[in-house]
């Protein structure tokens, strides 16, 4: 029997899900479906309860994964820390959330700086993706300094994660960090940065979660002063790697699904 997976969020358009485990499903000759599924808020607990019986597994996104912690039976813990669930499985007759983008966070990191730990990493952003990335840094046990332009979400996040904040940009620079990570929305669809053009130093590992455009002026400048960059469909790929893992219980090689991405036009 086709196995029906897909993702759930609201409008649905423009994820990049569908593409990258369909590729996963012709590479290993699996016979499923993986369709995007458009749920408004106010019908998602419904959703859950009928529909989902239906699905061996499913991705959720904006703006569903904060309101899917409350309609699963089960939450695994990093999805309990994060505070969002990004993955749906079954477990017997249990519906269990957890959350694949830490992991997607840290491989990605980890094919340029395969040891994190120790390493004096600069978070920027204070969202729900800053909380994924902190969340997997805490755990490789980097020590993290988080700098949002909002001071106050900084200094919240700073206290439940025990990490450091940094308050201005101005008074540092890339020398002091060995990675620095943008988790901000800034760069996505504009040719902007979140920091001044020459804030990079050469020894840095630049990552940008940020993937339209795959090239960020973030990452042009700190390509510029000869740092080591890591572009933001790594994370999604990662991601999804770490669903594919727990739904079908196969290590897909990175390539297959990256090669789907770099095929798949942005919008
Ligand atoms: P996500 O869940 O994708 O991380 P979010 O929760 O909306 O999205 O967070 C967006 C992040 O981008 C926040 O850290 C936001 O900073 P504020 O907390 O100050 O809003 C950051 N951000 C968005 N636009 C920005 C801008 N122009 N300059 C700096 N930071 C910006």
């Amino acid at each position: 029997m086709t196995k029906k997976f897909g993702v759930i969020g609201y409008p649905i358009g423009h994820s990049k899900s569908p593409v990258l485990h369909e590729a996963g499903f012709s590479e290993m000759e699996i016979e499923a479906s993986f369709e995007p599924i458009e749920v408004h808020p106010d019908e998602l607990s419904d959703w859950v309860t009928n529909v989902f019986p239906d699905y061996t597994g499913v991705a959720v996104t904006i703006p569903h994964k904060e309101t899917m912690m409350k309609l699963v039976d089960k939450l695994a813990p990093a999805a309990e820390k994060i505070g969002a669930v990004n993955t749906l499985y079954w477990d017997n007759e249990a519906i269990v959330g957890t959350n694949t983008d830490c992991l997607g966070a840290l491989k990605a990191l980890q094919t340029e700086c395969p040891e994190l730990s120790g390493k004096k990493v600069l978070i920027l952003g204070a969202g729900g993706a800053s909380r994924a990335v902190i969340f997997a840094l805490k755990n490789a046990e980097s020590q993290i300094f988080l700098w949002n332009r909002t001071a106050q979400r900084a200094t919240d996040l700073a206290e439940e994660f025990e990490i450091e904040t940094i308050e201005n940009l101005k008074a540092v620079s890339g020398k002091n960090f060995d990675v620095i990570i943008n988790t901000t929305s800034v760069g996505l669809k504009e040719w902007k940065s979140p920091v001044p053009e020459d804030f990079f130093d050469a020894k840095n590992i630049v990552f940008d979660i940020v993937y339209d455009p795959l090239e960020t002026k973030f990452l042009a400048d700190a390509e510029a002063a000869g740092a080591i960059t890591i572009t933001g469909d790594k994370m999604l790929v990662y991601q999804a790697l770490e669903q594919f893992k727990l739904w079908h219980g196969i290590e897909l090689e990175p390539e297959i699904m990256e090669q789907a991405f770099l095929v798949s036009p942005n919008e």
